[in-house]
């Protein structure tokens, strides 16, 4: 059994919805179970345990938060070589700019060169600010948890 690791960042709960979505998707594989986590909850994580990690967050000021950075950098001490790690971000419809995808994404090549990015990563929108997420965004989370335990089991 291959175990992955979501870890969110929230301000309204859109972010953690999509999480707990990708990580339904990841369960529908019977070769893989998954934990969802708050950033706030990662002190006691032991990385031994996990195969993949999967970080998401909202765009905030065009950009990563800074809640989800901290916690690349956390969970590239405990160890983050040798796993596969993906990324996910919401924005909002008529605002959208930015990329925390990507920048996620730079931090774990800079902070853990031996990990394989899992790639593309998701990008879902909210109608406003607080929500709700669009339309088919729920099913596109659930997909992309599919793939990346797919990609996890092979
Ligand atoms: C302080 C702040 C800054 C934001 N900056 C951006 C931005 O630069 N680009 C964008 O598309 N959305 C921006 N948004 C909208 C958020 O991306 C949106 O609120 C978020 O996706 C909702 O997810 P959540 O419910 O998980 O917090 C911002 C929201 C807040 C609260």
């Amino acid at each position: 059994m291959k175990r992955a690791l979501v870890v969110y960042d929230t301000t309204y709960g859109n972010t953690e919805k999509l999480a707990r979505e990708i990580a339904a998707g990841i369960d529908e594989n019977e070769n893989v179970e998954s934990t969802v986590l708050n950033i706030r909850e990662l002190d006691l994580v032991d990385m031994s345990t996990y195969d993949g990690v999967l970080f998401g967050c909202p765009i905030h000021f065009f950009r990563a938060t800074r809640g989800i950075k901290g916690s690349v950098k956390k969970l590239a001490k405990k160890g983050l070589d040798g796993k596969l790690v993906g990324a996910f971000e919401t924005y909002q419809s008529d605002r959208h700019e930015g990329n925390a995808v990507e920048q996620i994404e730079d931090m774990v090549r800079d902070k853990a060169p031996g990990a394989k990015i899992f790639t593309p990563g998701l990008t879902s929108v909210v109608i406003d600010s607080k929500g709700p997420l669009g339309t088919n965004e729920l099913e596109h989370g659930r997909t992309f948890g599919e793939l990346f335990a797919r990609e996890l089991a092979s």
